[in-house]
C-alpha cells in the first residue's frame, strides 16, 4: 500500500525563558514528539519546531533581580532548555527563541498588515503603576488584601485561599510586588486587535474540526459572551519588541509568541533546501500545521492567532491539539511533597524511557487530566516493558546464539502468528495519528502477552532437552525474536533509544514500519544485550527527595531576593537607614563567623556583580559566589582574609552552588574593606 507523503509542520508550545522544564511541561513536549517521530516513521515529511518564549515582564525583572541582562538569562536557558529536552529524547528539528531577527521581522510585517487592514484601533485606558518602579503593573505582580475572604500577600487577579477571582483594583491594601510601593492609577495609549472582526471567520473555522469537541464547546461560550478586543501593547520599561510606529510601546508577550513558530520554521528554511517557508505559511497553503497545547492557553491559540494569521493573509492551523494538566498522585504537583519534579532533577535520578512509556500508556487525545502515580508508574514499566517486551528477546537470544551461531531460521515456522502481529500495525497506526496512544500502548502490549503465550506453549526449553528437536527449537526461538522487532517497531515512536538499542542487538538498520512485511530470516543477530532496566523503588525515593530539595534551594533564594528587593527599596531614602528586625542572642550564637583565606578569586562569566571565591578556613575549602566585583579585581584578592559565615545552608546558585557567605564591610560601590594578612587573622579562626 502507498501513502501520498505529507508535508507536515508541528509545533509545541513555547516555553518561557525564565524557568526551568518540569515533568507538567514535559506530557506536551513528549506527546507531540511521539506523533512527529510516528510521522516520520510513515515516511512523511514532517517537522518538529518549537523554541523560548523569551520576552515579558517576568523576564525583564528576573534578569534585573539576578543582576544580568535579560539577553543573558534567555542565553543560559536556552541551553538549560536545549539539554532538557535533549535527554528527554523530544527531538526537535529546530529550537528558536522568540527574541530572533525572524520574529522581529514576522510580528512587524503581521502587525502592519493587519493595521493597514483596519483590525487595530488605539485607546487610552488607566492602569496601575508603580510610582517608585516608574512601571505598570501587570495583574500578577500586584498583591494585597483578598476582598472576599480577607486573606493577605493575594495576587490582582484571584485568591489563593478562596479561589476568588476580581479585578486587581478590587484588592484591599494593594501593594505593588516589585517595589513595595503602593500602585497608582495612571492613563496610557494601548493598542487593541479588533478580534470581534473575525468572528464570522473564526465561528466557521472552530466548527470545522480544527479542534477537539470540548474546545469548540468551550469556543462557543467565549462566542456567546463576546469578543472583546485584545489588548496587544505593553509600556516602556518592558522587554519585547517595540511597535514599529509607536516608540515606547511594545508588543505584548502573547503577540509575538506564537509568531514564534513561523520564526523557528522560517530559521530552518534558511538552513535547509528542502522546505519553503512560503509553502507552508501562504494563505492557500495545503500543507499541514498543527500545535500542541495545554488547555489553559486554547484562547490564545484558537481565538487570537488563527484570527490574526487570517487577518494578516498568512494560513491558519489545520488543527489546534490541546492536553490536560499532570497530576502527580492523584494531587496538583506539590514542591513540599517533592512531587513538583523538575526535568534535570528527573534526569539525575530516573531513565526518561521509564517517563516517555507512562505518559504514552496514560495519553488520549482528549483534554483529561493525566496522573502520574508513582507506585503505577514502577508497577506499569517494570511489568510491562522489562516484563513482557526486553523478557520475549532476553528468552529466545541466548539458544540462537549459542546454539546457532546467531542465525535464525530460514524460514518463519509460524507465519500466521507473524502475519496476526503485522495485520495488527494497521490499527496500532491508526491510533498513534488519533494521538490515542494509551489504546495504542494496550494493543501493543497485548501483543507482546501473545508473543509470551507463544513461547510459554510451545516450551522450546524442554524441547531443547530432547534429541533431534534443534530445528523446531531454533525456529520457535526465532519466530519470538521476529514477535519482539515488530513490537520494538511499533514502540518505537516512545522509546527511540530502548529502539535504537534493540536494532544493534538485532543487527538490522533502522525499525522501520514498512519493513515488518516480511520477518527476519537466515538473518544473524548480535549479543543480548539489557535493554531496559527495572525502575527501583529507591531511585523513585530518591527522585522525591531531590525535588523536595530543589524547593528548599529555591525558597532560600527567594527569600534572598525578596531581602535584597527590601533592602533595595530602603535605600533609595537615604536619609533613613532602619536596623534590621531585632534577632534574641541565640539566634546571633547560631552564626558560625570564621576567618577565611581567599585561595582564589575569578570572575563570573555572565555576572554583573559576582566574584567566585575558593575560601579555605583551616583545612577545608568553600566555594562561595560573593558580590564584590565593583570593589574588587580577583587577582588583588586572593592571599586576603575575609570573615565568612560558615554554616550558612548551602544555596544553589544559576552559576553553581555557593558554600557560605563572605562579609565585607563598607558602604558598598567601590568601598569594601576585607582583612589584609598581616592583620593576624589565621583561616578557620572562630571570629565570636
Ligand atoms: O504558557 C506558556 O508557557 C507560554 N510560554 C506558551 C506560549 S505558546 C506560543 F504561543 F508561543
Ligand atoms: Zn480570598
Amino acid at each position: 500500500m502507498t501513502t501520498k507523503t505529507r508535508q507536515i509542520l508541528v509545533t509545541s508550545a513555547l516555553p518561557y525563558a525564565n524557568g526551568s522544564i518540569h515533568i507538567g511541561h514535559l506530557v506536551e513536549y513528549i506527546q507531540t514528539d511521539i506523533w512527529v517521530r510516528f510521522l516520520k516513521m510513515q515516511g512523511h515529511q514532517c517537522t518538529y519546531v518549537c523554541a523560548d518564549d523569551a520576552h515579558g515582564t517576568p523576564i525583564m525583572l528576573r534578569a534585573q533581580n539576578e543582576g544580568i541582562t535579560p539577553e543573558e538569562l534567555i542565553a543560559a536557558t536556552d541551553k538549560e532548555h536545549r539539554a532538557d529536552f535533549a535527554e528527554f529524547h523530544v527531538n526537535f528539528d529546530n529550537f528558536h527563541s522568540t527574541h530572533s531577527d525572524e520574529n522581529r521581522e514576522i510580528a512587524e510585517t503581521i502587525y502592519k498588515r493587519l493595521r493597514d487592514a483596519g483590525h487595530i484601533e488605539k485607546r487610552t485606558i488607566k492602569q496601575a503603576y508603580d510610582p517608585e518602579k516608574e512601571m505598570f503593573l501587570p495583574d500578577r505582580f500586584i498583591k494585597g488584601t483578598c476582598p472576599k475572604c480577607g486573606a493577605e500577600d493575594q495576587y490582582g487577579d484571584n485568591c489563593e485561599v478562596c479561589g476568588a477571582t476580581y479585578a486587581p483594583t478590587d484588592l484591599k491594601n494593594p501593594v505593588s510586588a516589585i517595589s513595595g510601593a503602593t500602585p497608582i492609577d495612571k492613563e496610557s495609549e494601548h493598542y487593541f486587535f479588533k478580534l470581534a472582526d473575525f468572528e464570522g471567520m473564526l465561528r466557521e473555522w472552530t466548527q470545522d474540526n480544527h479542534t477537539q469537541s470540548a474546545i469548540s464547546n468551550k469556543l462557543n461560550e467565549w462566542f456567546e459572551s463576546g469578543l472583546q478586543s485584545w489588548d496587544i501593547s505593553r509600556d516602556a520599561p518592558y522587554f519585547g519588541f517595540e511597535i514599529p510606529d509607536a516608540p515606547g510601546k511594545f508588543f505584548y508577550v502573547w503577540l509575538d509568541a506564537p509568531m514564534g513558530y513561523m520564526a523557528s520554521f522560517k530559521n530552518l528554511c534558511d538552513k535547509r533546501d528542502d522546505l519553503n517557508f512560503d509553502d507552508y505559511w501562504k494563505a492557500d497553503s495545503e500543507h499541514e500545521l498543527y500545535h500542541f497545547i495545554g488547555k489553559d492557553i486554547a484562547y490564545f491559540h484558537t481565538l487570537f492567532w488563527p484570527a490574526v494569521l487570517s487577518g494578516s493573509n498568512y494560513r491558519t492551523p489545520t488543527a489546534v491539539f490541546c492536553h490536560g494538566f499532570l497530576t502527580v498522585n492523584g494531587q496538583k504537583m506539590s514542591k513540599s511533597r517533592g512531587t513538583f519534579i523538575k526535568a534535570r532533577t528527573y534526569l539525575d535520578n530516573l531513565n526518561p524511557e521509564y517517563l516517555r512509556y507512562y505518559f504514552a500508556a496514560k495519553l488520549g487525545n482528549g483534554i483529561d487530566d493525566l496522573d502520574l502515580n508513582l507506585d503505577d508508574f514502577i508497577q506499569r514499566v517494570n511489568s510491562d516493558l522489562v516484563g513482557k517486551v526486553v523478557n520475549i528477546a532476553s528468552r529466545c537470544a541466548g539458544y540462537i546464539k549459542k546454539k546457532c551461531d546467531g542465525q535464525l531460521s530460514a524460514e518463519c515456522a509460524d507465519s500466521a502468528l507473524y502475519q496476526s502481529f503485522v495485520q495488527a500495525g494497521g490499527k496500532i497506526a491508526e491510533l498513534y495519528e488519533q494521538r490515542e496512544y494509551s489504546h495504542a500502548v494496550r494493543e501493543i502490549m497485548a501483543l507482546a502477552d501473545k508473543a509470551n503465550v507463544y513461547i510459554d506453549e510451545q516450551k522450546p526449553w524442554t524441547l531443547a532437552k530432547e534429541e533431534g528437536k534443534e530445528q523446531q527449537v531454533q525456529d520457535i526461538y526465532s519466530v519470538g525474536i521476529n514477535l519482539f522487532r515488530v513490537l520494538m517497531t511499533y514502540l518505537k515512536p516512545v522509546l527511540p533509544v530502548m529502539a535504537e538499542a534493540s536494532e544493534s542487538f538485532l543487527n538490522i538498520e533502522a525499525l522501520k514500519w514498512s519493513d515488518i512485511t516480511k520477518p527476519l530470516t537466515s538473518h544473524t543477530i548480535n549479543n543480548f544485550k539489557p535493554l531496559m532496566t527495572r525502575v527501583e523503588q529507591e531511585k523513585v525515593d530518591m527522585l522525591v527527595e531531590a525535588s523536595r530539595q530543589d524547593l528548599k534551594t529555591e525558597d532560600s533564594k527567594q527569600e534572598h531576593d525578596k531581602k535584597e528587593r527590601k533592602a533595595s527599596v530602603e535605600k533609595v531614602d537615604s536619609k533613613k537607614d532602619p536596623i534590621a528586625d531585632e534577632i534574641e542572642f541565640d539566634d546571633f550564637a547560631k552564626i558560625d563567623l570564621r576567618i577565611a583565606k581567599i585561595i582564589k578569586a575569578e570572575h563570573v562569566e555572565g555576572a554583573d556583580k559576582l566574584l567566585q571565591l575558593t575560601l579555605d578556613i583551616g583545612g577545608e575549602t568553600r566555594n562561595v559566589f560573593a558580590g564584590i566585583k565593583s570593589a574588587y579585581q580577583p587577582e588583588d584578592l586572593e592571599g586576603k582574609h575575609t570573615v565568612m559565615v560558615a554554616n550558612l545552608a548551602p544555596r544553589k546558585m544559576r552559576f553553581g552552588m555557593s558554600e557560605g557567605m563572605v562579609l565585607a564591610a563598607g558602604p558598598g560601590g567601590k568601598d569594601l574593606w576585607i582583612l589584609e594578612p598581616h592583620e593576624g587573622a589565621q583561616p578557620g579562626m572562630r571570629v565570636k
